[in-house]
């Protein structure tokens, strides 16, 4: 440990399926300080099942020999106990994957029990102010089955990850319109995260004007745009052979900077806690408009004017949040 980071306590992360290929490249960037800045020391709990820990002591081993500098310590587990353990953030990205002839509501029952284990863990064993990520999918429904087990913690501490496809939708607009990406803001992504989302083109803003006065083509915001944001994650499948992983993890840094930092200028889309804002039923984690304030809370940005088209959209992606509640919550035992 070097002397300047030795200066600040180190914030305590666990990632779940650590050696899995999100765990990969995410690792890497929280130990660089890409999470929580260049001046922040981190330690690592790192968790897997044990199928997964001899790859995990390899994870590891890479780890070491990066020597960086804000790393304190790197712990590796397959016990929830000391996984847990006093984290100040819990990423919750291992998840059983949807096999062949899985069914929906089997791949919501298999990874319903996973997330009730984590969340009662978490509850136990984490600090009280302890905030929850989830990636794994199906990620609202398994943020909501933690959410629900972790009784003692408060509800808007539990987060699921949508920033992938709101970063996915910014590229896309800002390649259509010919402009460097960071030109493009204000773009929210709401409902779930599955090809359901829907990407709110209709308040997005290029530079300082409506993206959609800049691209005039409205069609292709319906019919290419939307499909193609929803449909991403499949395509890079088809592409590479295996699912999104630098990108994933990328959301990740994202989505947990922005919600540890007060929110300039831009909004961010993450699942949280619906209380009924925008209609959205009260009670599920799905996808809203979020700013932090200068003491660190986050809020839900009102006065976003929804068309009649989006407000359908969001409907749809709400309803599926709803059913799948219904069956896991169902197939669990837990009570709304
Ligand atoms: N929300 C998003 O935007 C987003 C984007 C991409 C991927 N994902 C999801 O993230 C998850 C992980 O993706 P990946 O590519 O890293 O998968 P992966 O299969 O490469 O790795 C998953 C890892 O999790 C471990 N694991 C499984 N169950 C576990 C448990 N109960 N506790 C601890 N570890 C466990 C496995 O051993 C494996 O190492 C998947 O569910 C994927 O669908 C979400």
């Amino acid at each position: 440990m070097n002397t300047f980071s030795s200066k600040k306590a180190p914030i305590r992360v666990a990632v779940t399926g650590a050696a899995g290929n999100i765990g990969y490249a995410l690792l890497f960037r929280i130990a660089s300080g890409a999470m929580f800045g260049p001046n922040q020391p981190v330690a690592l709990n790192l968790i897997e099942i044990p199928p997964g820990m001899k790859a995990l002591e390899g994870v590891a081993m890479e780890l070491d020999d990066c020597a960086f500098p804000l790393v304190t310590e790197i712990v590796q587990t397959d016990d929830l106990s000391v996984g847990f353990k006093d984290v100040d953030w819990a990423l919750l990205v291992g998840s059983v994957p949807r096999r062949q002839g899985m069914e929906r509501a089997d791949l919501l029952s298999v990874n319903g029990k996973v997330f009730v284990g984590q969340g009662k863990a978490i509850n136990d064993f984490a600090k009280p102010n302890v905030r929850v990520l989830v990636v794994g999918n199906p990620c609202n429904t398994n943020a909501l089955i933690a959410m629900t087990s972790a009784t003692n913690i408060p509800n808007e501490q539990f987060f699921a990850m949508t920033r992938l496809d709101e970063n996915r939708a910014k590229t896309q607009i800002a390649q259509k319109a010919g402009v460097p990406v960071r030109e493009v803001s204000e773009l929210c992504v709401w409902g779930n995260h599955s090809p359901t989302m829907y990407p709110d083109f209709e308040n997005a803003k290029i530079g300082r004007g409506k993206a959609t006065d800049v691209i005039l083509d409205q069609a292709w915001f319906r019919d290419t745009f939307v499909p193609t944001v929803g449909q991403r994650g499949k395509a890079v499948i088809e592409a590479r052979g295996s699912s999104s992983a630098a990108s994933a993890a990328n959301a990740v840094v994202d989505t947990v900077r922005d919600l540890s930092t007060p929110t300039r200028g831009d909004i961010h889309s993450v699942c949280v806690i619906s209380r009924g804002e925008y209609g959205t039923p009260a009670g599920i984690i799905t996808s809203l408009p979020i700013r932090v304030d200068g003491a660190g809370k986050w809020r839900v940005v009102e006065g976003v004017k929804l068309s009649e088209y989006a407000k359908q959209k969001i409907a749809a992606s709400n309803a599926e949040l709803l059913e799948e509640r219904s069956v896991a919550f169902g197939q669990l035992g837990l009570s709304v």
